[in-house]
């Protein structure tokens, strides 16, 4: 389920599967409909989605992107003789919150002694006493809205003035009921990557980690976007610094979610941030990450139907987890303006001229036979490299052979890796 660039490399690597005998798309884009039959659902209409899986006797679930996750479609599938045991990659509505509230989470890792920035949390109730904080906060400081934004909710402020009109504005509901608890959180200074894991509830395999760049523009400036590109792997995450992320971050998020008895089996996403050498968790997600997938999942040797069926049946133990020595980039192309306002529909020419790259659409639709823009993101453009110099060259090339109106990328990924 889902439509983006994720979304496509989730469907790239199921179908190539043995395993897979059939594949369906809800709704998928363009580029997924190369690897299945796409279908006009919509993953938030829970019932819709219930009779399709059954007229279509589907025996795999798999949830791309956050928010049906986050409204419970786990809970709903469980709540039903008939699709309760239909094997199912995704959290409970409970585990979602991981992801769902940034209030919730900083409170899950204070009870696992998991590393995180120290933060206070606020409400319109409590107004007069979060101003009163943030005044003799040190700055930067950052301002979570709890609940999901799109990706919009953190802002980090570089004054005091600027701090309290957020507050006040996200209180006041700019990013609607999401906004109406906040985290007020100390900044953190240092570099940041991304692993993910997938659990049973149990046990949990350790996949490749990427980074992403999260700006708009080259050198990390401008708007925060969903991503304008990933590599993987990152050369600074050594020996030493896995360990400390699996000790003191991973095998207590598992820990924790069974012992709070919070059913999760999925993907758990950790945005992680390296200081003094040390790792501290920015933020969970209850899902992949979207461009990280396009450079993940290519790295990933083994069978992810098997992979996936392990997880949802609770013998994930069993598996043992592969990945491509070579490196992995990504370039995401995106449309003029993004991720400010933007025209679609624009037609993509070139795409057939691409060479010694992947192509995982972002934001496509087709009509008449044409390849038309229909997102922030368009297409995001994956190659494979001795090193991530090598991988991003070959995605840069193949950048200036796609083409539509306003094609807007970032000609820096990876710089600061090397590349
Ligand atoms: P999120 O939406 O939680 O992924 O946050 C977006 C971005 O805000 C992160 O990728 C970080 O770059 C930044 N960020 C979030 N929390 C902090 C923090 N405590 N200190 C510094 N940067 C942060
Ligand atoms: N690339 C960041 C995300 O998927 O949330």
């Amino acid at each position: 389920m889902g439509s983006g660039g994720r979304e496509h490399t989730f469907a790239w690597k199921l179908s190539r599967s043995p395993r897979c005998e059939k594949l369906f798309i809800a709704p998928g884009n363009a580029g997924t409909g190369e690897c299945g039959e796409n279908v006009a659902l919509d993953p938030l209409d829970f019932p819709a989605v219930e009779k399709f899986v059954l007229g279509h006797h589907v025996n795999m679930v798999v949830v791309g992107p956050e928010e049906p996750l986050v409204r419970g479609i786990w809970d709903y599938f469980q709540s039903k003789d008939t699709l309760k045991d239909i094997p199912f990659v995704g959290p409970s509505q409970a585990g979602a919150m991981l992801e769902g509230s940034k209030a919730w989470s900083k409170k899950f890792m204070q009870r696992h002694k998991i590393p995180t920035a120290a933060y206070q949390e606020f409400t319109a109730d409590t107004l007069e006493s979060g101003l009163e904080y943030l005044r003799q906060h040190k700055l930067p400081i950052v301002l979570k809205a709890d609940g999901l934004a799109a990706g919009k909710g953190v802002v980090i402020c570089e004054s005091y003035e600027d701090a309290e009109k957020e507050f006040r504005e996200m209180l006041g509901g700019k990013f609607g009921s999401s906004g109406h608890r906040i985290v007020v959180e100390e900044f953190l200074s240092g570099i940041e990557f991304s692993v993910f894991i997938l659990t049973d509830g149990k046990t949990y395999r350790i996949l490749p980690e990427a980074k992403d760049y999260k700006r708009i523009g080259e050198g990390d400036t401008g708007l925060n976007t969903g991503g304008m590109g990933a590599v993987s792997p990152v050369a600074f995450v050594d020996e030493t610094m896995w360990q400390m992320v699996e000790e003191r971050v991973i095998k207590p998020t598992v820990n924790g979610l069974r012992k709070e008895k919070l059913p999760y089996k999925g993907f758990i996403f950790i945005g992680l941030i390296k200081v003094n050498n040390e790792p501290y968790v920015i933020e969970y997600n209850c899902r992949m990450g979207d461009p990280e997938t396009e450079v993940v999942f290519p790295r990933l040797k083994n069978d992810l139907v098997t992979l996936l069926d392990n997880c949802a049946r609770g013998t994930l133990g069993r598996v043992k987890i592969r990945s491509d020595k070579r490196s992995a980039a990504t370039v995401v192309l995106v449309s003029g303006g993004y991720p400010d306002s933007y025209e679609k529909g624009k037609e993509i020419s070139g795409l057939d001229k691409v060479k010694g790259s992947i192509l995982f659409h972002a934001g496509t639709s087709e009509k008449g036979g044409k390849t038309l823009t229909a997102g922030g993101r368009v297409i995001a453009i994956t190659s494979y490299g001795k090193d991530i110099q090598a991988a991003v060259k070959k995605s840069k090339r193949n950048a200036k052979v796609i083409d539509f109106e306003g094609k807007n990328y970032r000609r820096d990924i990876g710089k600061d890796l090397g590349a």
